[in-house]
């Protein structure tokens, strides 16, 4: 239909993708082949019948097991290669996307053989197709913050190398039980570093949780946030600051965050004039790219043009880019 149409040439940008989540079973299959790991599937069709989410915890099991796979530079390369891809096929100009260090050194494999392949192939395809991609990367909250402090020190020396590209951090993995507040510090060093700052709160977390990445950490954006609706004033809050929620309607479903998509709150916080994007989240684990989040999200929440143009623009308003490239793209 046209309202598919129009989706699929509206320009857009990415902001909460992670590119581990976005390995496709095919590709999990031949790199597992290639560097001899043994993935507790016998095919394609039994990962994908794996995906079947009862929450967080759940889907994170199966990612940290999927991403044991990726070893060499190549392969972090081909990964976010093939993300590229997709992303160039849905209009999308730019993506800030979240990579996990912590989830391969603790393999063994060195962070700046991770850096290097996702640098590698969002500087070829800045070549080759003018397309505009960075890297945040998150530390997972499941795990200590002196883990995280060692994550980030561990990054300093690559700093001046991926300057272009290493714009900010994140916070992710399982959210319940691990608050903001626990990050405190390592939140305060990357910003006096002069790193952009993003935290996961709200996904499946309380509304605590959104004012502690706020107020505590200092992020710029919220990753989720969609559990805001259950505090008033932090909604009238998030309104009147603009503040942007990366929404991400698929996964919510898939990690039954909400029942039913026509039950999503992501047209109630738009029209409430909330900052709230569309976002892929693990697009090989969620069903879908970003086309794919934002037709099943205009169907099921009978989304008008102007609010999938406001969607749209609101993108590259919570973009970590200038202003001047802000008009370029919109
Ligand atoms: N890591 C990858 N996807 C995530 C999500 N949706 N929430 C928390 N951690 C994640
Ligand atoms: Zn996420």
């Amino acid at each position: 239909t046209s309202l598919h149409d129009f989706i699929q040439h509206l320009p857009k940008a990415e902001l909460h993708l992670h590119i581990e989540g976005s390995l496709e079973p095919e590709m999990m299959f031949e790199l597992a082949k290639k560097n001899q790991v043994s993935l507790p599937y016998a095919s394609v069709e039994e990962v994908r019948a794996a995906y079947d989410f009862a929450d967080l915890q759940s889907f994170l099991d199966l990612y940290y097991a999927g991403a044991a796979v990726l070893q060499t530079e190549q392969d972090f390369f081909d990964l976010t290669h093939a993300y590229i891809q997709r992303a160039l096929a849905d209009q999308v100009r730019h993506v800030e996307l979240f990579f996990d260090p912590q989830t391969h050194t603790a393999r063994g494999i060195a962070i700046a053989t991770v850096f290097a392949g996702i640098a590698r192939a969002l500087r070829e395809a800045k070549a080759q197709h003018g397309f505009s991609g960075t890297m945040i990367m998150c530390f997972l909250r499941h795990l200590s913050e002196e883990d995280a402090i060692a994550t980030l020190e561990a990054a300093l020396p690559l700093r001046d190398a991926y300057a272009d590209v290493w714009i900010g951090v994140g916070l992710d993995s399982a959210e319940v039980g691990n608050p903001p507040e626990k990050f405190t510090h390592v939140f305060t060093l990357a910003q006096a570093m002069g790193l952009h700052l993003v935290a996961h709160a709200g996904e499946e977390g309380p509304p605590a949780y959104i004012h502690g990445a706020l107020d505590v950490l200092q992020v710029e954006r919220i990753d989720h946030g969609v559990r805001a609706e259950e505090d008033a004033a932090l909604m009238q809050r998030l309104q009147q600051t603009r503040m942007p929620l990366t929404v991400c309607p698929l996964s919510n479903l898939k990690l039954c965050v909400v029942k039913d998509l026509r039950e999503h709150n992501l047209a109630r916080m738009l029209r409430d004039g909330l900052c709230v994007t569309i976002n892929s989240d693990d697009p090989a684990y969620f069903g879908g790219y970003m086309n794919t989040n934002f037709i099943a999200t205009a169907d099921a929440l009978d989304l008008s043009k102007a609010e999938l143009v406001q969607l749209a623009r609101n993108s590259f308003e919570a973009a970590f880019v200038s202003d001047e490239q802000k008009q370029v793209w919109f």
